[in-house]
């Protein structure tokens, strides 16, 4: 009998719905051509149902959740919705209830995407962050006192356990093994811990034990390396070649990965995994719900198709995922560019040349 695969799917608000449906789009037409099923379960939640009945997300669809193999979502956020209510209320729930522990942000500049850095291309640009994704100052730990005065105080701290740090570094330092022995344009190549452990001398220095001590005893034959984030930074823009995967706690990997996203073309082709390894993780474009371009079927599916593409590889149909991704190379080849409403093809066409590609190769 033919694999089969039970995925919810939150399209979310603005352009999440119009990516969403051309990510499905492509992962049918891969499901076809592969001989493997997927039963999708649609969900509602995002800005919409909030602003018509006040529910966010509750427990029992967090519940619901668990019971399949992967999720996929589009986006959240509203002009109408306060910042952080649909945020924390919707994306930080289902990563910290599902305990989707690593965010995996392949930073991949593909053939005949532009990217700003001058004199760079996808030789230079092909390496992998993995944030740390339910710790540090996401726990929210901390709290605020005379609030509204003129001595107010305010604190959230950055809390790391030995156990989260391991857990993560763990899948990092798998992820490198498995690069290494894929291709030897990565062997050369170290891990790299990114903090700021001349400042941050607590949560840095477990970090960067925990890492030293993991790579020593468990990893001797792999090459480590250290940056401080603020020079991560710098590289990232002047060196991006020195980099195959990068690991580092929640706060810096937002950060981070929002620049690289921007080096490997911009949000319309930078997607991410919300991981959790032994159980349900979570795939989305990394753009927002971009409102000014809802409706319009201008703006970029790519993202959505890679994160499609990332959850096949996490379902293991490995031939389906690298099929997408010569298809998704293909495609890109010919689109003027990654840029909404100036990509040579509408939202649906992209989807359809796409999914074409997928079917016949
Ligand atoms: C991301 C986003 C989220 C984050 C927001 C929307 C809560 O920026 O996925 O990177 O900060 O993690
Ligand atoms: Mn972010």
């Amino acid at each position: 009998m033919a694999k089969s695969y039970n995925i919810a799917i939150i399209p979310g608000d603005g352009t999440g719905p119009e990516v969403v449906a051309e990510g499905l789009k492509v992962l049918n037409a891969a499901s076809a051509r592969f001989g493997f099923r997927l039963d999708l379960v649609h969900f509602d939640f995002g800005a919409e149902r909030y602003l018509k009945t006040g529910e966010i997300l509750p427990d029992s669809a967090i519940n619901d959740f668990r019971k399949f193999d992967s999720m996929f979502l589009g986006a959240i956020g509203h002009p109408d919705v306060k910042p952080g209510v649909l945020e924390a209320g919707i994306l930080l729930k289902i990563r910290f209830s599902l305990d989707q522990y690593i965010n995996l942000r392949p930073v991949k500049l593909y053939p005949n995407v532009d990217t700003p850095l001058k004199d760079k291309g996808p030789e230079h640009i092909d390496f992998v962050v993995i944030r740390e994704n339910t710790g540090g100052i996401y726990t929210g730990h901390g709290g605020a006192t005379r609030v509204g005065t003129i001595d107010e105080i305010a604190t959230q701290l950055m809390v790391y356990d030995r156990r989260t740090v391991d857990r993560c570094l763990k899948y990092a330092f798998e992820l490198k093994k498995k690069r290494n022995a894929m291709n030897s344009k990565y062997s050369g190549k170290p891990i790299t811990l990114i903090h700021k452990r001349n400042v941050l001398t607590q949560c840095g220095d477990l970090w960067y034990r925990a890492f030293e001590e993991m790579g020593e005893q468990q990893y001797p034959d792999l090459k480590r390396d250290y940056n401080h984030v603020d020079a991560a930074n710098m590289w990232f823009v002047k060196n991006p070649e020195w980099f195959d995967v990068a690991v580092t706690e929640n706060l810096f990997g937002d950060i981070i990965t929002d620049l690289g996203a921007m080096i490997q073309g911009g949000l319309g082709v930078a997607a991410g995994g919300n991981i959790n390894p032994e159980g349900v993780s979570m795939f989305e474009p990394m753009g927002g719900s971009a409102p000014k371009y809802a409706g319009r079927n201008v703006i970029n599916p790519m993202a959505a198709i890679g994160a499609g593409m990332m959850m096949l590889d996490a379902l293991g149909e490995t031939a389906a995922a690298q099929a997408v991704e010569t298809a998704m190379t293909s495609v890109m080849q010919k689109m003027k560019s990654q840029a909404a409403g100036n990509m040579g093809y509408s939202t649906t066409e992209v989807g359809d040349l796409v999914a074409n590609f997928v079917a016949t190769v």
